[in-house]
């Protein structure tokens, strides 16, 4: 670890079915993982981000016989389109982990038997209702109306022998360490929904699927007729990816400084069957699991069959990588569902960035160019006005990793536009254009310009995390000579930063504005 690292930290997103293309629900939690994690190295941690794919179990078996196609081979094609989009995205994870990799098998293998051999894991006759494509059991007053209570699809009668992780056993210890960790699940409404499940018996989970009904897991080390239980095999992930059982101390580094951030469908696997798996190997839960909404689109919910599923890649191509990551982040708030339009999305492309933020960056740039020769002028003595936006960037450093730690992503980015208003608010009120015209003014004029430039450089540090490819280009052209992804909160966050006599570029605009009618949208 660096030695002026504040700790560790260690992000997570869930690991992504390869049944299917990414979608924009997938893109979500990836953009937002990647944002908190180039957060906490902004701030100085030494943040740790793993995502991957999730690559075993009947939904990916059945998806690669669809196809016709060797179920590994179908793995290896689709881990390609998550990792490639991963890349447009401009994600900056440390790993990558695909659990049909030897790495993680060993580790699921290893956990397995360590509970089987200490009698966590026995065997015993089920009989139940199974629901193929959630990949679980019902009992009979589980159903609703006969169906799958998630996914309200048929489900099948099956009676066989398998095998059981006591999860029972450790009900009031998860009850305890939710009420004691008013962080352990986020927002508090979900940590409520899972208090309250837990009123209710929690039953042993079923970890294995016999060979004759699915082939593609990972082998029980026990029962050679058996897999794994796809979630008991995937959840694992999350240990494997920063080395738990390799003998490596990168694992004890990390954990359990975790957060994992899923979806609001997936949180009873996290909050319940995780840290009770976790608790079985003598590990403590992670910090947090935060659950997010559901992006629906055009008012409706995503769906193969309605055609509507919204493909990250084309939104990349007709608005860019940062309006896209800017969009997610700005327009719900991290926790609640959302809508995608792309009304609402050529809107906030049009008066966030076009309007407040682009052309504020141009019209400061060519206003150094044009009265400066391009060369950033040296402040004279502040008045008022002057000192007054300075203090909005102090207010603004002081107030977003607070909001950041909340994964309120959407408030700090509006708390981050303070800075853009107040800077268009101050030019607008300097008037820079009329001091030019009288030399008398031309301290002011300097003053004017070196705050509005300072401003923008903070904006810049700040949006980073959140727009990587806008804040690089616009450090450049301030005439900024450090590396962006080296700089640290507290030392680039601090006034003066930017180095009269440096000279700016020449802008070119940072985002144009959308017209719908030509992008053929709507
Ligand atoms: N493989 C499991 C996760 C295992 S983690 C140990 C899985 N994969 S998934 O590909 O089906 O879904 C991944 C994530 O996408 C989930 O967090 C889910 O909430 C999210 N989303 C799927 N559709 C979504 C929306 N429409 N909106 C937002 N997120 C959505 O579950």
């Amino acid at each position: 670890m660096h030695p002026k690292s504040k700790g560790a930290f260690y992000i997570t997103t869930p690991i992504y079915y390869v049944n299917d293309v990414p979608h924009i629900g997938h893109a979500y939690t990836t953009v937002a993982a990647d944002i908190l994690t180039r957060f906490k190295r902004l701030e100085g941690y030494h943040a740790f981000f793993l995502t991957g794919t999730d690559e075993h179990g009947q939904k990916v078996e059945k998806a690669a016989q669809e196809r016709g196609v060797d179920p590994k081979a179908h793995c290896d094609e689709m881990v390609k389109r998550f990792q490639s989009l991963w890349q447009r995205l401009n994600i900056s994870n440390n790993d990558f982990i695909r659990t049909t990799e030897a790495r993680h098998k060993k580790v699921v293998q290893k956990i397995l038997q360590d509970l089987y051999d200490r009698g966590e894991i026995y065997q015993a006759s089920y009989e139940g209702w199974y629901c193929v494509p959630c990949e679980r059991f019902w009992t009979e007053k589980d159903l609703s109306e006969g169906k799958c209570p998630d996914c309200l699809r048929e489900v099948v009668d099956i009676s066989e022998k398998n095998y059981f992780f006591r999860m029972s056993k450790y009900q009031s210890w998860l009850i305890e360490h939710i009420e004691k960790n008013d962080r352990f699940i986020l927002p508090s409404s979900r940590r409520n929904e899972i208090l309250g499940f837990l009123r209710g018996p929690l039953e042993d989970l079923c970890i294995s699927r016999p060979k004759k009904r699915l082939m593609w897991g990972i082998e029980i080390p026990f029962d050679t007729d058996y897999v794994t239980y796809v979630w008991f095999d995937a959840l694992i992930n999350y240990v494997t990816g920063i080395g738990y059982g390799s003998g490596e101390n990168s694992f004890s580094d990390f954990w359990p400084q975790a957060i994992h951030l899923i979806g609001k469908d997936i949180l009873t696997t996290h909050t319940v069957y995780w840290p009770t798996m976790l608790n079985g190997i003598g590990l403590t839960p992670p910090k947090t699991v935060f659950a997010h909404g559901w992006w629906t689109v055009e008012g409706k919910k995503m769906s193969k069959s309605l055609q509507n599923v919204v493909e990250p890649n084309r939104l990349i191509d007709i608005y860019g990588v940062d309006a896209v990551r800017y969009f997610l982040m700005r327009e719900v708030s991290f926790g609640m569902d959302g809508d995608f339009s792309h009304s609402a999305m050529i809107h906030r492309i049009n008066s966030d960035l076009a309007n407040d933020l682009g052309n504020l960056f141009s019209r400061a740039l060519s206003m150094v160019i044009r009265y400066f020769d391009g060369a950033i002028p040296t402040p004279s003595s502040l008045k008022e006005i002057d000192q007054r936006l300075q203090d909005v960037s102090g207010k603004v450093l002081a107030q977003l990793p607070i909001q950041m730690n909340d994964l309120a992503f959407n408030k700090a980015l509006v708390t981050l536009w303070e800075i853009v208003s107040a800077s268009n608010k101050y030019v607008d009120e300097t008037a820079p254009w009329a001091l030019a015209k009288e030399e008398k003014d031309r301290p002011c004029l300097s003053t004017v310009l070196y705050q509005t430039l300072e401003s923008l450089r903070i904006t810049a540090l700040l949006l980073a995390p959140f727009m990587p490819s806008t804040a690089e280009k616009m450090w450049s052209q301030l005439g900024m000579e450090t590396n962006l992804w080296e700089q640290r909160l507290d030392e680039g966050g601090t006034w003066g930063g930017l180095k009269p006599g440096k000279r700016v570029a020449k802008p070119t605009p940072l985002f144009p504005r959308i017209d719908a009618s030509k992008i053929g949208i709507e």
